[in-house]
């Protein structure tokens, strides 16, 4: 059995989540990378192989989330040293692939006749890791990959969470890497469109990503001096977006800018929605808004009115140095918890201190902007139209 080497800040976890039994006897450890890609992943991945190393275990990295570990995936395990690690902290996207279209406890099987069938392959996912002679599992991802990781643990894999997604949506933590990357994204390009939207006196309407919370539009559009923030939280009502650009109107501002989240919806409305290909199927993602909100604000006042839409832009690009630094703190967080035998956690960022929650806490509930709270506040105090 391997010496487990002591660490400095090994008795330092903060942490709410019971200790485990296990610890001192890891020898191996995986990683993967679930769902959308963020800034930040290779850091973490960095972060967990050094920490790892120091201690005298060797990592694997588990290609395309859980698919690697199937016999019949294209997907591999492979070896991860400090060669494989080397320079990686500042590239975006991920070195171990990522994909957010396979769930291990609906695995979809194309049938002789060509119709797709759902199978659970759990067991196999945990038969993979015991194959490759793993002990623990440090799964880094959002909402989705994290439930599928928590699903997974409840049948005995050992396995700490790492949350990962530009939304920052998820509970627990003040911050998930590479939001702050994505906000920054958002917020260079509500600049740009400042000075085409005042020299056409247009308006221009921006979507930014945001399933059901909408933390990027708010924080780029509150940093982009954007005049009206739609987000998923606030109902909001067009003749209320309309009055914002009319009175700017009236106050000689003949150019406004809207940021919308994606996930966005009109008053007893619902959420617009774009077909997305899939190589063998089509999916329906989230999309649009952006379009539907400029046509209406045309049609009402009869400004010139334009829309982009963001997209995968905010998920792509080097990490800035904040996503950095807590990716980087999380990934060495994560194997300090595997040292302690804390399966079933997530790490969670609550400054100054990263700590170890449990994932069923942290999956609880979806972090989404609180209503009543500061930012929100502040967006009103400075007259940005929030659409009510
Ligand atoms: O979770 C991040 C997110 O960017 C959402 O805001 C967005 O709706 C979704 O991922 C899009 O994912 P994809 O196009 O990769 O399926």
């Amino acid at each position: 059995m391997n010496e487990m080497k002591a660490i400095p800040g090994d008795d330092d976890l903060a942490t709410t989540a019971p200790r485990a039994h296990g610890a001192g006897k890891i020898r191996k450890i995986a990683i993967n990378t679930g769902g959308g890609d963020a800034p930040g992943l290779n850091a973490v991945i960095r972060a967990i192989v050094l920490s790892a190393l120091h201690r005298g275990w060797s990592v694997v990295g588990v290609e395309n989330g859980y698919g690697g570990l199937l016999p019949d995936d294209p997907g591999r395990v492979i070896p991860l040293g400090s060669d494989e690690v080397r320079g990686i902290t500042h590239r975006g996207g991920t070195i171990l692939g990522t994909t957010n279209s396979f769930d291990p406890f609906a695995w979809p099987v194309r049938l002789p006749d060509g119709s797709i069938e759902e199978r659970d392959r759990s067991g196999e996912i945990i038969e993979g890791l015991r194959r490759h002679g793993i002990d623990a599992l440090i799964a880094i991802g959002g909402d989705g990959s994290l439930d599928l990781a928590h699903r997974l643990s409840k049948q005995g894999l050992p396995v700490v969470g790492v949350p990962k997604t530009i939304d920052n949506d998820l509970c627990g933590t003040s911050l998930t890497f590479g939001f702050l990357t994505a906000v920054a994204t958002a917020t260079d390009a509500i600049g740009k469109l400042h000075s085409t939207a005042e020299s056409h006196r247009r308006v221009m309407v921006v979507e930014v990503m945001g399933r059901h919370a909408g933390w990027i539009a708010l924080y780029s559009g509150l940093a982009g001096s954007a005049d009206v923030i739609l987000i998923p939280e606030i109902p909001f009502d067009i003749e209320r977006v309309c009055d914002k650009i009319r009175d700017r109107e009236a106050a000689g501002r003949d150019f406004s800018i809207v940021c919308v989240a994606e996930g966005a919806t009109p008053a007893g409305g619902e959420m617009v929605m774009k077909t997305v290909h899939g190589g063998d199927d089509d999916q329906e993602r989230l999309g649009g808004l952006g379009e539907v909100v400029a046509r209406e604000i045309a049609r009402r006042t009869g400004k010139e009115t334009r829309s982009l839409t963001l997209g995968h832009l905010q998920r792509g690009g080097t990490p800035n140095s904040y996503d950095r630094v807590i990716s980087l703190r999380f990934g060495a967080a994560a194997v300090r918890c595997v040292a302690r035998g804390r399966f079933g956690t997530m790490v969670a960022l609550d400054p100054p201190h990263v700590r170890a929650i449990p994932l069923a806490e942290a999956l609880a509930n979806l972090k989404v902007v609180p209503v009543d709270g500061d930012i929100v506040m502040t967006a009103q105090a400075l007259g940005v139209s929030l659409g009510d």
